[in-house]
């Protein structure tokens, strides 16, 4: 009987911290006997793609904490932080039943206390002209928090996905410009089986909206064949952009990149290369992107 209870029983819910000096007692515990850290930033409501991060973390290190932090400084006044998905009960039950060691889980007071003053400004891969030319701001809020996140938390490791390939080439700079001692990973993208990236965004979609949404991915990989098969890298673009609009979408960008640098490309030997689309479906604004 004993036993029956015990594997009927719900994993145990991580720790959940809510002060930095609380923060820091917890994962001086977890490194004791020499542990390595790893960290998973994230905005909550999570989904497959964030715990697939979670896994890719414990690979890599013997402990794992998790951010939750909806993050008001990469939003801007017309963009959905109010709005955000907040689903706590089940982030924190997904992350038990990972047995995740920590949730690091401020309040925006906590982040930013009454006179904060410090922003820190990333360029070279910030200033790329993808996001950044949509969302002009973003990238200042995305590094400030990480570079925030990344001194609290101090982890061997930090993990983020590819899904937002821009983000990963911004925070690896800030990481090694700003000298933290942290090796930065990046994990693939998850997607459904029709290949819509995962994003928590996804739940905005209506049914019309979701069932074309997937026509993204699909251009994406149109696309990286065609130039993979030698097609000028201008002319794949055309096509691609061309498929991405018949489907309904308000384009932003569909861009062929440096994959390290994101820097302008002519031809396929400036690779590696990297396939980059952002595009709206309606109010929903999503992005995604390829190899090449
Ligand atoms: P969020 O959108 O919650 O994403 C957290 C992490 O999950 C990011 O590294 C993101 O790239 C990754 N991710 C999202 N969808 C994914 C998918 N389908 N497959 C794999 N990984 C995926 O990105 C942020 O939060 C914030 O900007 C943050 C870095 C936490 C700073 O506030």
């Amino acid at each position: 009987m004993p036993q029956k209870l015990r594997s009927r029983a719900r994993p145990k819910k991580p720790a959940v911290v809510r002060t930095v000096a609380a923060l820091r007692r917890s994962v001086g515990r977890l490194r004791a006997g020499g542990a390595s850290v790893a960290l998973v930033p994230t905005m909550g409501a999570l989904h497959a793609g964030h715990l697939a991060l979670v896994r890719l973390a414990q690979r890599r290190a013997r402990r794992v904490v998790v951010s939750i932090f909806v993050n008001p400084a990469q939003f801007a006044a017309n963009e959905d932080f109010g709005k955000y998905p907040r689903t706590w009960d089940a982030d924190i039950a997904a992350l038990a039943a990972l047995k995740v060691d920590l949730v690091w889980a401020p309040s925006v007071t906590q982040m930013y206390p009454a006179g904060f003053a410090t922003r820190i400004e990333p360029a070279g891969p910030a200033k790329a002209g993808l996001e950044d030319a949509f969302r002009p701001h973003f990238f200042g809020g995305v590094a400030t928090v990480v570079a925030k996140l990344l001194t609290q938390v101090a982890p061997d490791i930090v993990v983020f996905g590819e899904k937002d390939y821009q983000q990963l080439k911004v925070v690896t700079a800030v990481a090694r410009d700003l000298d933290l001692p942290v090796k930065v990973i990046g994990g693939k993208t998850v997607r459904e089986k029709d290949g819509l990236a995962l994003s928590s965004r996804n739940a905005y979609l209506s049914p019309a909206e979701r069932a074309v949404a997937p026509t993204l991915h699909r251009a994406l990989q149109d696309c990286a064949r065609q130039i993979r098969d030698g097609r000028p890298i201008i002319d794949a673009l055309a096509v691609g952009r061309a498929q991405i609009e018949r489907g309904g979408f308000v384009l932003d960008y569909f861009e062929a990149r440096h994959a390290e640098t994101l820097a302008p490309v002519r031809s396929r030997s400036d690779g590696p290369l990297r396939l980059l689309v952002a595009a709206k479906l309606g109010r929903t604004r999503l992005i995604d992107n390829v190899s090449i």
